[in-house]
């Protein structure tokens, strides 16, 4: 049995970090494991310009631990009233690494999203000629659509129609949980079309929601889907596929905020995702496929070079704690945490005394 797995510093490429005391508290944990992070823009208000994004990018890289380094890359938040110019601009200036779609009302803080993707069409063909990312929140907002099928309607009515329209364009469908998802992933031969897959939905069903009562701390969005869609998360995962990559979708909530009438939906999974990721992994017999995965498959899709160094971990019960403390006994709620997990990271400093 293997004891300790080494792999190429990895990516993030679909984290929340927030902005103020909360940035300050739940990057470090980020910061631990991956070299970089994709950065979500939906803070109040969202990230839609150029200065915006600089600006939280400082924010970013002053609450990075002494002695540390991490690359935050910035995202644009699309709007229907996104100038191509400004994207053009963040873009060439090398501050935008990607734009964002979150269609209108589809999760927390998109309501500046998008409505039609009429409306956006421009934007799209620019980017499609910078060779720029579309990373895309993959839900109908149909409201007459059942919450667990709205990933595969807006596969067919909206994703579908969108790539024959800009047949160039690179897009990232995210944090995928069906196997519709999977399978038109996997079935795209053209190399434009990506996914990131979060380890809640290769971890836990829909059934996880609702054991002994609600859950609200496994609520996020796209929801949990039943068993049959984490088997094909799973497959496609741990395929070797250079479709599909991580993007923890680690999204910090302070406690009183999912423990709600209308709680939040959103899971932090910062402290411990590379022991979740490879828990999967050797359950599916598949350690040697965890790499690429998680270094090396999203990085060579937005065309960026290895991070240095390396991270390792022992297969000890994971040491990641149960809350991490905000001020004034606030607390968010991690994901698996105190021994959940059969891998522990092995921190920079620690390994020294090994
Ligand atoms: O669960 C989620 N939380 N899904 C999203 O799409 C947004 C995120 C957040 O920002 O909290
Ligand atoms: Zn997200």
């Amino acid at each position: 049995m293997v004891q300790t797995v080494t792999i190429a510093r990895p990516d993030d490429m679909h984290l929340h970090l927030r902005d103020g005391e909360m940035l300050k508290t739940v990057l470090p944990y980020s910061v631990r494991q991956f070299g970089r992070a994709i950065v979500m823009p939906n803070l109040k208000p969202p990230i839609t310009s150029v200065e915006a994004a600089r600006a939280y990018r400082e924010r970013i890289l002053a609450a990075v631990p002494e002695n540390t380094s991490f690359e935050p890359l910035m995202t644009a938040y699309l709007c229907d009233a996104t100038d191509f110019a400004t994207i053009e601009e963040g873009f060439v200036e090398r501050v935008f690494a990607a734009v964002k779609l979150y269609p209108a009302g589809a999760t927390t803080h998109s309501e500046y999203g998008v409505t039609s993707i009429d409306k956006v069409a421009k934007v799209l063909d620019v980017m499609q000629d910078l060779g720029m990312p579309l990373l895309i929140h993959g839900e109908s907002t149909d409201p007459t659509v059942d919450v667990f099928d709205r990933e595969a309607v807006f596969i067919e009515r909206t994703l579908m129609p969108l790539l024959e329209r800009h047949t160039r364009l690179k897009v990232v469908l995210e944090h995928i949980t069906t196997e519709q998802a999977a399978n038109f992933v996997a079935s795209d031969t053209s190399g434009r079309l990506a996914a990131t897959i979060t380890p809640q939905h290769l971890l836990l069903n829909r059934n996880a929601m609702f054991t002994g009562g609600m859950r609200p701390h496994y609520y996020c969005l796209p929801v949990l889907k039943r068993e049959r869609h984490r088997l094909a998360l799973r497959k496609v995962a741990t395929s070797g596929s250079r479709s599909f990559f991580l993007g923890t979708d680690s999204a910090p909530h302070e406690r009183g905020m999912k423990e709600a009438s209308c709680g939040c939906a959103g899971i932090f999974s910062a402290p411990n995702a590379l022991e979740a990721y490879l828990t999967v992994f050797e359950e599916e017999n598949a350690v040697e496929k965890f790499e690429a995965f998680a270094s090396e498959n999203g990085r060579l899709f937005y065309g960026l070079p290895p991070n240095e160094g390396t991270i390792t971990l022992t297969r000890q019960p994971t040491d990641a704690p149960e809350l991490v403390q905000l001020s004034e006994g606030k607390s968010i709620q991690t994901f698996m945490g105190m021994g959940a997990l059969p891998w522990r990271l092995v921190d920079q400093k620690s390994r020294q005394s090994y």
